[in-house]
């Protein structure tokens, strides 16, 4: 699975985003290091702290299915710029994959990083 391929999955979910708030409609799609590929959208509520992530959902999708080792993320939205994941994405994903590759997009463009770049030191117990 190549990261174009990724990004494209990850705008076909954000259209399955549920966010009558905000209207940041943010996909994810989450690799596994067996090829599969699990999406998630955003979803909010009226009561705003019980909103999820696109990443979180991507996240609880794949390891209620048994899945906790992460290759990549592809992130997209209807945002401008490219749409980086929240401190508590990073450390969920972190929980399971610190060295895996986020990648990024603002339409054609597409950039990886690693999440240990972007959250160094992400806490332990
Ligand atoms: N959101 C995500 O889905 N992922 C992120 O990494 C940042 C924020 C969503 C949550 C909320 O529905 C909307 O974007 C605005 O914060």
């Amino acid at each position: 699975m190549d990261y174009i391929e990724l990004v494209k999955i990850a705008y076909t979910a954000a259209g399955m985003a549920y966010a009558p708030y905000s209207d940041a409609k943010v996909g994810a799609a989450l690799l596994t290091d067996d090829g599969s590929v699990y999406t998630g959208c955003n979803i909010e509520n009226s009561s705003y702290g019980a909103t999820i992530c696109a990443e979180r959902a991507a996240v609880s999708k794949a390891v209620s299915d048994g899945k906790r080792s992460f290759t990549a993320i592809a992130i997209a939205s209807n945002l401008d710029g490219f749409t980086y994941p929240c401190g508590i994405c990073r450390q969920v994903l972190a929980e399971f994959s610190p060295d895996m590759d986020i990648v990024l997009c603002d339409g054609n463009e597409i950039k990886a990083v690693r999440l240990s770049e972007i959250f160094p030191n992400a806490f332990k117990l």
